[in-house]
């Protein structure tokens, strides 16, 4: 949430600077704003809105060229989206600029006291004082980096902070803690960014930072130290994306580019986790076999599409690993007494890794001694560090706001794990867990098929966008594959959508049908059985109903064609990979439903991407 640009070097800052906001506009876009240094004097710009008006106001009011800058995508927390409470924020001299992007908890009882005495706060905004108290600050003398560690020692709640001041008109000040903030390492100039996607067309060799650490940016070099001023140590890392990964490559749509790009996002997935005996070796999950072995219980925390992913997961790990394996909702996991002990293996499930609730269980987890490992997409990203393992999924930056390609990435990882725990503790021979991964290792070829016979959902989704209600259903893995085309729908369309289990249909929801309502129904494969025919029987059940039946359902089943108004064919894999083939016409359906409304399906309305506040 929020995105945030910082540079120095030797190029006009502006130029570079709302190049990045225009790479991180995905994480906020209600408002947008920009400062430079140029002569001794700090500009700054901003606009509600769409990072647009900002452009349009500096194409007609350019600011004086500065080679010292910095930019911010805002996505409201304390204060309308107006021009007034957009980022930068100043003091009351004009001489000090701040960007942030989490919520400063304390920041009524800090406005408070900054007002009595004396400030003027022009914004209803928490930002605004962190700029003030570095104002009292330098005034008590020292410069920014030590003025930014004394404020942030007073701030309670999750930041990330840049600064910049006319003092100083060499230097841009970061601040983290509980939100993200990297460092890009380039020759002669470095930058400062939320999200590596900012500065990848500068630069792939970037710098993680830690918690609690003050960052000092220079052209001539970088300086970290922790908030009491001590030097930190810094982990350098290679991006291993570049910047035509970060841009549309000729789609309308980032969310359009993405879904095309998940066969090959799940073979990549898949790369190097498979020895040439067919063992699996997830060498970097940093769990060893013998902690493995001890686990008892497996809990996997997650929120939205990543929480889909681990309702997954469930069904995988019962299944292959046989270990008990509740899901919780991230958000919810630490209101309630889950039981918890070392033997206990939470798995936590985040696209970003930057997700506050994901973060806060993961902490949570900790304090209960549990084991933890992450599944992520975010190389450098904060989940992995708060983790006793981790397993990237390498789906490649995921910029659209909805999660497409990041959501069959995650499934590839649950599969991988549950597979390589029934592996070491035994409970699948060698040769069942090698059979597996073979049909895992042509889920991407399976996916592709989908990809090539999407013309008759894309139309079915445009036919459908006068529709007020979607109901979806589905049984075992696809009862979250439903939820899942529900979220899609709800995020992308702004339509009413919802997700049953099939069989709790009768329980309730049932009442929900009527004439003409359109039910999408995820029908199992025909090799189980007893799924199967339950599914069938629900589908009969709405149809004599009035609805008007969506079938998404194996090649060659011909037990659903009478009772299908539309069917939509997906190859055959086994039930538990599903999943992987059943997501995508509905990834495809919402995407050109909400096209054909009208929607900007990269940047829904109220959302971001990557939600770095409770
Ligand atoms: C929906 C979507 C969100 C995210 C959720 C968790 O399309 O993208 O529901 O899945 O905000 O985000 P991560 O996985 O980054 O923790």
């Amino acid at each position: 949430m929020c995105g945030i640009v910082g540079y120095v070097g030797g190029r006009p800052a502006l130029d570079i600077v709302v190049e990045g906001l225009a790479r991180l506009e995905y994480r906020g876009y209600d408002s947008a704003g920009v400062a430079v240094l140029a002569d001794g004097e700090l500009v700054t710009a901003k606009r509600a809105g769409k990072l647009v008006n900002l452009r349009n106001a500096l194409a007609e009011q350019p600011p004086p060229p500065g080679t010292l800058g910095m930019g911010h995508t805002r996505w409201a927390t304390h204060g309308v989206p107006n021009d007034r409470n957009a980022h930068p924020h100043t003091d009351c001299t004009g001489s000090v600029a701040v960007i942030h992007n989490g919520i400063i908890e304390n920041f009524a009882a800090l406005r408070g006291e900054l007002e009595e005495a004396g400030h003027k706060l022009g914004s209803d905004t928490d930002t605004e004082a962190v700029a003030h108290l570095l104002e009292d600050e330098l005034k008590a003398g020292g410069d920014l980096a030590a003025a930014m560690r004394r404020v942030c020692g007073r701030l309670e709640g999750a930041f990330t902070l840049v600064a910049m001041y006319t003092g100083d008109p060499d230097l841009v000040v970061g601040a983290r803690r509980n939100s993200p903030l990297v460092v890009g390492v380039g020759d002669g100039e470095n930058f400062l960014a939320s999200d590596v996607a900012a500065f990848i067309a500068h630069t792939r060799d970037a710098i993680e930072l830690g918690q609690d650490q003050v960052v000092e940016l220079r052209a001539s070099g970088v300086r970290v130290t922790d908030f009491e001023g001590r030097p930190a140590e810094v982990k350098e890392y290679h991006v291993d994306w570049d910047v035509s990964a970060a841009e549309k490559g000729g789609y309308d749509y980032f969310m359009l580019k993405e879904i095309a790009e998940q066969p090959r996002a799940v073979a990549d997935t898949l790369l190097g986790r498979i020895g040439t005996d067919g063992r699996l070796t997830l060498d970097e999950m940093r769990l060893s076999d013998r902690a493995l072995r001890e686990v008892d219980k497996i809990i996997v925390v997650a929120c939205g599409t990543s929480y889909h992913a681990g309702l997954i997961a469930k069904y995988a790990i019962e299944h292959w690993a046989g270990l008990p394996c509740e899901v919780e909702l991230a958000s919810e996991f630490r209101y309630r007494d889950a039981i918890l002990s070392p033997t206990t293996l939470v798995i936590a499930i985040s696209q970003s890794g930057e997700t506050m609730d994901a973060l806060m269980a993961v902490r949570h987890a900790r304090e209960q001694r549990a084991k933890i490992l992450g599944i992520c997409n975010v190389n450098g990203s904060t989940l992995p560090r708060e983790c006793d393992g981790v397993l990237y999924t390498h789906a490649g930056p995921e910029i659209a706001v909805a999660s497409t390609k990041a959501f069959l990435t995650q499934l590839v990882a649950v599969y991988l794990i549950a597979l390589y725990i029934a592996q070491v503790r035994g409970t699948k021979w060698g040769d069942e867990v090698f059979a597996m991964v073979q049909l895992l290792e042509r889920m991407p070829e399976k996916v592709d098929k989908v990809l090539e016979t999407m013309e008759p959902v894309r139309e079915l989704a445009r036919s459908l966008s006068g529709e007020h209600c979607v109901l979806f259903l589905g049984r075992h893995v696809g009862f979250p594959v439903a939820l899942e085309g529900a979220l899609k729908l709800k995020e992308l369309a702004y339509m009413h959508a919802e997700g049953f289990a099939a069989g709790e249909l009768k329980h309730g929801p049932i009442a929900l049908i009527e004439d003409g309502l359109p039910v999408v129904v995820v029908v199992p494969p025909r090799a189980r059985d007893v799924l199967h025919d339950k599914i069938v029987s629900n589908i009969q059940e709405i149809r004599a109903r009035g609805a008007r039946t969506i079938v998404i359902a194996e090649e060659g089943d011909a037990s659903v064609e009478p009772y299908a108004d539309t069917l939509i064919r997906v190859p055959a894999v086994p039930t538990l990979l599903q999943p992987l083939v059943t997501t995508v016409p509905l990834q495809v359906f919402a995407c050109e439903l909400a096209t054909a409304k009208g929607h900007d399906v990269d940047q829904p309305r109220n959302l971001a991407k990557s939600v770095t506040v409770e």
